[in-house]
């Protein structure tokens, strides 16, 4: 059976077998370290001569950073920390021995690290980040299938645009010409009629030329879409989902969570009910700290931060101006010219994390908003039929996963929230 460090608790007394790498050493004359490093955990192996033997102990200047190695020795209870364990080595073998490693202990430039990202993952930080990008995943799925959601992935590959050709990937299908998904909310929609409750979750991708902390070109997004739910039952169920997740990580990564320093107390408050903000309401906060700001327009990041920094929750702003939103979006009967679509920031200005809202049922209206839009009706055929045969309302959102894991885990950019970000101006490793 083969034992990582994260089962030393069970094997104190016995001797047994670490494979591994090496995370550093440190030496003294009578005494050295090694701490190993499994993916599961990091553990002191110490080297003393009456343990380990003269011969190991001469040869332990061999293992340099990130060698791979086996490591026999007994497991011990640290003498100082409860729940801590240690080895005390009896032999050891180098299995591959690295070269001249170049991520070392000291500072490095985001370039130098971003262009090693293949061995930058193997950091504390960076293996924390993606252990609770796991957890969200999870949570995520437990969440919708503990709910009665179908799972309805939506394809990559699309002939048509869902939020705009202006960042639109396009590629060749054979000899038709296609687009990367920017989001699979209008299959969503589609399966919502044959499922009731449906979400789908996967890779999108923008062709965003911008260098922001929050935008990427290939992001994992997940949509759920609720048939018969309106704008409202929608922020009900966004609050849930968030609670949810933020309470899971919390619950489930808080050594993650405090090896990435997160403020904790940031993230309990995060339970619902969260505020609701009118788009009018939302702009008299920001005129007052940027009178700049034009009633009207859609919000930059500096003006989402001056919103979620009135509130210790996530706020929702619903009611958006109808001239900024995707041509999908429900125009509300009572206030002509308003979108019922509702976006989430999330708190600490760390931007908007969910948009969504309910979609136009209307067959008329939506041909007429695709003629608007400047698309072209007959990609998006398939896509009226779903108004053609039993319209109902319907609403859904997409949550961004590397934004809240960003937020989560308070991050100061969200190139650190993949294994390998797809960024403007970069796509190595
Ligand atoms: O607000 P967006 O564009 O909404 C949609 O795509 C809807 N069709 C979703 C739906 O209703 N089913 O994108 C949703 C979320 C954003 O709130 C943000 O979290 C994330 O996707 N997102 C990005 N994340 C990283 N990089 C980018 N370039 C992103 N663009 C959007
Ligand atoms: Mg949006």
């Amino acid at each position: 059976m083969r034992i990582y460090i994260s089962d030393l608790k069970d094997h104190v007394g016995q001797t047994i077998e670490l494979k591994g790498w090496a995370y550093q050493t440190r030496a003294s004359k009578k005494v050295k370290f090694l701490e190993l490093r499994d993916g599961t955990g990091i553990v002191s192996c110490v080297f003393f001569p009456a343990d380990c033997g003269e011969e190991n102990f001469n040869n332990f200047e061999q293992i340099t950073q990130e060698s791979s190695l086996k490591v026999t020795g007994e497991v011990r209870q640290h003498p100082k920390h409860a729940n801590v364990y240690e080895i005390a080595v009896k032999h050891f073998e180098i299995i591959g021995k690295s070269e001249n490693y170049p991520i070392t202990p000291k500072e490095h430039g985001t370039d130098f690290l971003m262009e090693n990202r293949h061995l930058w993952i193997r950091s504390k930080r960076q293996h924390a980040v993606l252990r609770v990008r796991h957890e969200i995943v999870m949570a995520i799925r437990d969440f919708f299938d503990g709910r009665g959601f179908t799972l309805t992935d939506a394809p990559i590959f699309t002939p048509a645009a869902c939020e705009g050709t202006s960042n639109l990937f396009e590629t060749k299908y054979f000899d038709d010409k296609m687009y990367l998904s920017q989001s699979g909310q209008l299959y969503m929609e589609a399966t919502a009629r044959a499922f009731g409750k449906v979400y789908c979750f996967g890779p999108t991708f923008r062709a965003e030329k911008s260098k922001t902390r929050r935008h990427l070109i290939e992001f994992w997004m997940v949509e759920p879409e609720v048939a018969f739910n309106d704008m409202y039952d929608n922020m009900d169920l966004a609050e849930q989902f968030t609670e949810y997740i933020v309470q899971r990580v919390l619950k489930n990564r808080a050594e993650e969570l405090r090896v990435l320093e997160r403020d904790i107390t940031k993230l309990e408050p995060i339970k619902g009910p969260f505020p609701r903000l009118h788009y009018k309401e939302a702009c008299e906060i920001i005129k007052k700290e940027n009178p700049e700001f034009i009633i009207g327009d859609d919000f930059g990041a500096p003006d989402e931060t001056i919103i979620s920094s009135q509130f210790d929750k996530p706020v929702f702003v619903h009611h958006y101006p109808q001239a900024i939103k995707a041509f999908y979006m429900k125009e509300d009967p009572k206030e002509p010219g308003y979108a019922m679509g509702c976006d989430m920031l999330a708190t600490e200005g760390y931007g908007e994390v969910i948009g969504g809202g309910q979609r136009e049922e209307s067959v008329e209206v939506l041909i007429q908003r695709i003629k608007e839009h400047g698309l072209d009706q007959k990609d998006f055929e398939w896509y009226l039929d779903i108004r053609r045969y039993g319209s109902v309302p319907s609403s859904g959102f997409g949550l961004g996963l590397e934004r809240a894991v960003t937020w989560i885990c308070g991050l100061p950019h969200v190139r650190e929230t993949g294994s390998f970000p797809r960024l403007y101006g970069r796509a190595y490793p």
